[in-house]
């Protein structure tokens, strides 16, 4: 397993890591279904039907999430270049594809190794729309999908999640039981500790997301304050480090 290394400098909002660490709390695709990403790379195509404003909101999350990284794993805009042979790669698009729910975001758990997508057939579908059950409005929104496509799970959705926050349902819209986005993971499919939660994870909806009344919809048992400002959480990066293999120093924003 890999500990992150650590020396005792502080530049900018980097801060070394000194410490050893458990599995605390984040969420890890296990199905092998979804594979992690050969080569730490993801390379994807923006649909010409997004706005420029859209397009750089997208462009930006990207950016964000592989500037937490340490640029370990890089995203690669295939969008102008073109298509390399034999890659695989991610359509972001309003619809997300075929039998994707309406009004709403949707990204696979990693990359498909589904046998139903045989070669030459690489590309898989990712949703991101704007509007009710959308998440265009920030480029921490847009980072919630792309976090998911490299295999981190919702930290609302983990087993155990009650122990920590408080869903209430009778503030749920109609259009959150369709997309399941408040269902809890099955156990097997994720790698997770129930004891453990993350507050902070930029793999947390919103507290207000799919509220049809505009009270709030998640709510922290214990006073702890859900926040994410846009940027990975220092578990998001640990984990995303331990499944990728990298060596980086994790932002500590929260
Ligand atoms: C789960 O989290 C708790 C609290 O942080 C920690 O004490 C424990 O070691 C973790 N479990 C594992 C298996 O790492």
């Amino acid at each position: 397993m890999f500990v992150p290394y650590g020396i005792s400098l502080f530049f900018g909002l980097w801060i070394i890591l000194t410490n050893c660490y458990h599995a605390e709390g984040y969420v890890l695709n296990t199905n092998p279904t979804f594979a992690k990403w050969p080569g730490n790379t993801v390379p994807f195509l923006i649909s010409p039907e997004y706005s420029p404003a859209e397009q750089s909101t997208i462009r930006l999350a990207a950016a964000q999430l592989q500037a937490d990284m340490g640029n370990c794993i890089r995203f690669v805009d295939l969008t102008n270049s073109g298509i390399p042979t034999n890659t695989h790669y991610v359509i972001i698009s309003k619809s997300g594809g075929p039998g994707v729910p309406a009004s709403s975001c949707y990204s696979f758990p990693g990359m498909v190794v589904s046998p139903s997508q045989p070669p030459p057939s690489y590309a898989q579908h990712m949703a991101i729309q704007n509007g009710p059950g959308g998440c265009l409005s920030s480029t921490r929104q847009v980072m919630r999908f792309l976090a998911s496509v490299l295999g981190l799970r919702g930290e609302h959705n983990k087993p155990g999640r009650d122990n920590f926050i408080q869903i209430n349902i009778q503030n749920v819209d109609r259009l959150a039981p369709l997309v399941g986005a408040f269902n809890e993971y099955d156990p097997r499919t994720v790698a997770f500790n129930a004891t453990d939660f993350d507050y902070n994870s930029i793999s947390m909806l919103d507290p207000l997301s799919y509220s049809r009344n505009g009270a709030p919809v998640i709510v922290s048992r214990n006073g702890r304050p859900i926040f994410n400002g846009g940027r990975l959480s220092f578990r998001d990066c640990y984990a995303l480090s331990l499944m990728y293999g990298c060596m980086v120093q994790c932002p500590t924003f929260y």
